[in-house]
């Protein structure tokens, strides 16, 4: 029989080939939410509480067990980010002696976006901090790492809130990564725990996602909702009226402000465009996944030809981004 460590090497494989075609991807996402369940414990199509229960924290929504688990079959996330992660480290190793310490903030119970490099590197290569909120996570994770035979990969799993933990006396991590990420960083704690720890990763060291750009747009219903294979690609007629928000490992940005187009330009209704820069080519762009999905504009003032919009994210409670007139 196949052991567990083969199948990981094998469906993680297929992630990082470029070669590889949606539905292989596609196969290779559900065959290692299967993985994760027999090695983590975590079943993705469990509902009950408190496995499926998230945590309002102070900063946002940490999602439980359960709904953590299910983000591995969002398949173009998942891909983009391990293959990003995976090149990350290797660039690492060209700039660090030594093994890279890596920090994997909200590692959720399957550790999703290392489980290639579980295969692929020594201890001496590589050395993993899991951290997440949730011990039930933690734990599955934990497993995870054993049952592949990967446990000296393991360096420590914290159990804390990442927006607020501090390493203290630990040598400074190489690379950090993160994906507790809703579009147009809503509702989850990504900005939060962007804000605190990659600026404590060690100079020269590279978060993950590199950058997460967000846009405010007019669109024109008809072309936007226009899913046929002949569509993808195409100029949608989206009117830009600039980025509103940009999330940089390196600097906090206070938000920005965008005029609005004059009427000869309007279209049906604006709506908020995220685009994430994973690593190097990596990237998601609006419909590739969940977090890129477009979305509403939040409540605020009337969005009127010729206003001036102020943008800035709101951290506390549910987080967002809201607007004002300026
Ligand atoms: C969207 S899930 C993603 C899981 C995994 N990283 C993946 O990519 O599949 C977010 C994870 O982050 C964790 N998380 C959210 N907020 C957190 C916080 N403030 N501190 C620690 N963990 C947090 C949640 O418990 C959850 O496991």
């Amino acid at each position: 029989m196949t052991s567990l460590r083969d199948r990981l090497h094998a469906q993680t494989g297929v992630l990082l080939d470029p070669a590889s075609t949606p539905l292989g991807l596609r196969e290779a996402t559900i065959a290692l939410a299967a993985l994760g369940r027999e090695a983590g414990g975590v079943d993705t199509l469990m509902d009950s509480p408190p496995a499926s229960q998230g945590t309002w924290t102070a900063n946002g929504m940490a999602l439980g067990a359960v709904y953590a688990a299910r983000c591995i079959v969002d398949v173009f996330r998942t891909t983009r980010f391990c293959a990003g992660l995976h090149d990350a480290v290797a660039a690492a190793r060209q700039r660090f002696q030594g093994p890279i310490r890596l920090l994997y903030a909200g590692c959720g119970p399957y550790a999703t976006l290392v489980l290639p490099l579980l295969t692929r590197c020594s201890p001496d290569e590589l050395q993993i901090t899991l951290l997440d909120l949730h011990p039930k996570t933690l734990r599955s994770a934990t497993r995870l790492f054993e049952a592949v035979g990967a446990q000296d990969l393991l360096a420590e799993a914290v159990c804390d809130d990442a927006t607020a933990w501090d390493p203290g006396a630990r040598p400074p991590f190489h690379v950090g990564v993160c994906e507790a990420l809703q579009a147009a960083l809503g509702k989850e704690p990504h900005v939060a725990i962007t804000h605190n720890l990659a600026p404590r990763l060690a100079p020269g060291g590279i978060w993950v996602p590199e950058s997460i750009e967000v846009r405010a747009v007019l669109v024109d219903h008809a072309r936007e909702d226009d899913h046929s294979l002949a569509a993808v690609g195409t100029d949608r007629g989206r009117v830009d009226f600039g980025v509103v928000y940009d999330l940089r490992a390196g600097g906090v940005d206070a938000g920005r402000e965008v005029v609005v187009p004059g009427a000869e330009a309007w279209g049906d209704e604006a709506m908020l465009l995220t685009t994430i820069q994973v690593y190097g080519e990596h990237r998601l762009g609006p419909y590739d996944c969940g977090l890129t999905m477009p979305v509403r504009f939040p409540d605020g003032p009337a969005v009127l030809p010729g206003r001036t919009l102020r943008f800035h994210c709101d951290l506390s409670g549910k987080p967002g981004l809201r607007y004002e007139q300026a």
